[in-house]
C-alpha cells in the first residue's frame, strides 16, 4: 500500500499520480515513440475545425445553455437515430457533458447513494474507479480474462448483491480492445432488468470497430432504454481529445439527475467546440467508415511489429489499443519493469496493465500499446519493435 497523501481525503487515497505521466516523461526523456497515451497525432476533419474557427469568430464564446447548444443536441439525437434506430428528444434525454470522463463522473454522483455497488468490468479505464469512489459507492469487478477477453457471465451474475445500484460497463472496451457480442450485451441486459438496475455505458470507442465487428449500444436491446444511459464522446471520432465535448442520452429522469451533478460540476464547457462536433456528427456515412478501416490498417502495422517481435498479441475488435503478454519476451512477466525498459531497448513507449486492475497482479504480465498514431509513426514503432526479436528484453 503507497503512503497516506497528506491532506488528500480517504476516498481518494491510492489515486495519486497516474502511470501515464511516468510514462511520458520517459518517452519525452529518451526520444522514445509513444504508445503509451490515447490521443491521435493527426487533426481531424477539416469541416470540424472549420466550424469550431467560425464559432469562435462568430462570437459563441460565452456560457452556452446548461444541457449544450441545440444543434449538438439535435445532432447526437440524429447520429443515435441514423446509426442505431434510438429515438430521444434533444430537449429532456440529451446532456452535453465535459468529455466522456465528467459524464461518468457526473452519472456516478446524481445516482449512488453512499455505500452503493457498482459492478463494473476490469480491466477498467482509469477515471472509473476515482469516480465511483468519489460518490461514496463501491465497485465490484467482474474481470476480462485474455486471450478472448470475454465476459464471464456467472462471473457477472455473482457479482450483483442487494446493493448493486448500477452496472457501469465500457464497449468498444479499453484497455483490452474487446467489443461485447450480442450474448454477452443479453446476458447483462437480463440481469439488469432481473436486478432492476440502472445500467451507464461508455461507448466513445462506437465507430472505431473492425473486421465486421459490430458496436451494438445496450439501449437497443429490450427493455434496457428505460434503464440506461450511454455515454459517448466527439474526442476518439474527430481527433478532438483535448475538446472534451462529450454526452449522455437516456431517459429524462436519468438525464435530469445527472444533469444537477454535472451543473455543479463544470456547468458547461467547450462553447465555440459544441457547434463544431455537431457539424463532425453531421458527416457522412463515408467519414466513420473510413475512419475506421484506416484505424484498423494501424492496428495490423502495429501488430505484427508486435507478434515479429515475440509478444503474445491479443488483437483487438475496437479502440485505440492492443495489449500483449510479455512472457515470451520476459518470462518473469513483469510489465511495469518492461514498460520502464522499453524506451531504453528499443524507443518505444507503452503502459503496464496492471495499474487497470484492482489487485495489479492480475494484470502484471500484460502491456498495453496504442495505435493511434500516424501510419509512418506505427512502421517506425513495429521496426523497432520487430528488433527486440529473439533478443529479449532487460
Ligand atoms: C473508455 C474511455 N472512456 C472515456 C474516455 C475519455 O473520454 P473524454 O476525453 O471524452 O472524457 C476515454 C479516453 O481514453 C476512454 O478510453
Amino acid at each position: 500500500m503507497a503512503d497516506r497523501v497528506p491532506y488528500l481525503t480517504s476516498r481518494l487515497q491510492g489515486f495519486g499520480t497516474t502511470i501515464f505521466a511516468e510514462m511520458s516523461a520517459l518517452a519525452v526523456a529518451t526520444g522514445a515513440i509513444n504508445l503509451g497515451q490515447g490521443f491521435p497525432d493527426t487533426d481531424g476533419p477539416p469541416e470540424v475545425l472549420d466550424a469550431a474557427v467560425d464559432a469562435i469568430r462568430g462570437g459563441r464564446n460565452q456560457y452556452p445553455p446548461g444541457r449544450g447548444v441545440p444543434e449538438l443536441r439535435q445532432a447526437i439525437v440524429a447520429h443515435q437515430q441514423r446509426w442505431y434506430g434510438l429515438a430521444h428528444d434533444p430537449d429532456t434525454e440529451v446532456l452535453v457533458t465535459a468529455g466522456a470522463t465528467e459524464a461518468v463522473a457526473a452519472a456516478c454522483l446524481a445516482l449512488c447513494e453512499t455505500g452503493d455497488e457498482v459492478v463494473v468490468l476490469e480491466p477498467t479505464y482509469d477515471s472509473y474507479q476515482a469516480s465511483i469512489a468519489m460518490a461514496g459507492a463501491t465497485p465490484v469487478f467482474v474481470t476480462l480474462r485474455p486471450p478472448g477477453y470475454r465476459l464471464d457471465v456467472d462471473a457477472l451474475r455473482g457479482a450483483v448483491t442487494p446493493r448493486t445500484r448500477m452496472l457501469l460497463v465500457n464497449s468498444p472496451h479499453n484497455p483490452t480492445g474487446t467489443v461485447l457480442t450480442p450474448d454477452e450485451l443479453a446476458a447483462i441486459a437480463a440481469v439488469a432488468c432481473e436486478h432492476d438496475l440502472i445500467v451507464v455505458t461508455d461507448e466513445v470507442y462506437e465507430h472505431l470497430t473492425y473486421d465486421g465487428t459490430a458496436h451494438v449500444p445496450l439501449a437497443t436491446l429490450p427493455g434496457m432504454r428505460e434503464r440506461t444511459l450511454t455515454i459517448s464522446s466527439g474526442g476518439k471520432t474527430f481527433n478532438t481529445t483535448g475538446w472534451k465535448v462529450g454526452w449522455v442520452c437516456g431517459p429524462a429522469e436519468l438525464v435530469t439527475a445527472v444533469t444537477t451533478a454535472k451543473q455543479f460540476l463544470t456547468y458547461v464547457n467547450a462553447g465555440p467546440f459544441q457547434p463544431a462536433i455537431a457539424a463532425g456528427l453531421a458527416l457522412p456515412d463515408a467519414f466513420f467508415t473510413g475512419l475506421a478501416a484506416q484505424l484498423a490498417a494501424q492496428r495490423d502495422v502495429l501488430c505484427a511489429g508486435l507478434e515479429d517481435a515475440g509478444f503474445t498479441v491479443f488483437r483487438p475488435q475496437g479502440t485505440y489499443f492492443v495489449t500483449v503478454d510479455i512472457r515470451p519476451l520476459r518470462p518473469d512477466g513483469d510489465g511495469m519493469a518492461l514498460c520502464r525498459s522499453l524506451p531504453h531497448d528499443c524507443g518505444v513507449v507503452a503502459v503496464p496493465n496492471q495499474v487497470f486492475y484492482a489487485d495489479p497482479a492480475t494484470g502484471r504480465h500484460l502491456v498495453r500499446f496504442s495505435f493511434a498514431k500516424r501510419p509512418e509513426v506505427l512502421e517506425d514503432a513495429a521496426a523497432r519493435l520487430a528488433k527486440l526479436g529473439g533478443k529479449g528484453v532487460s
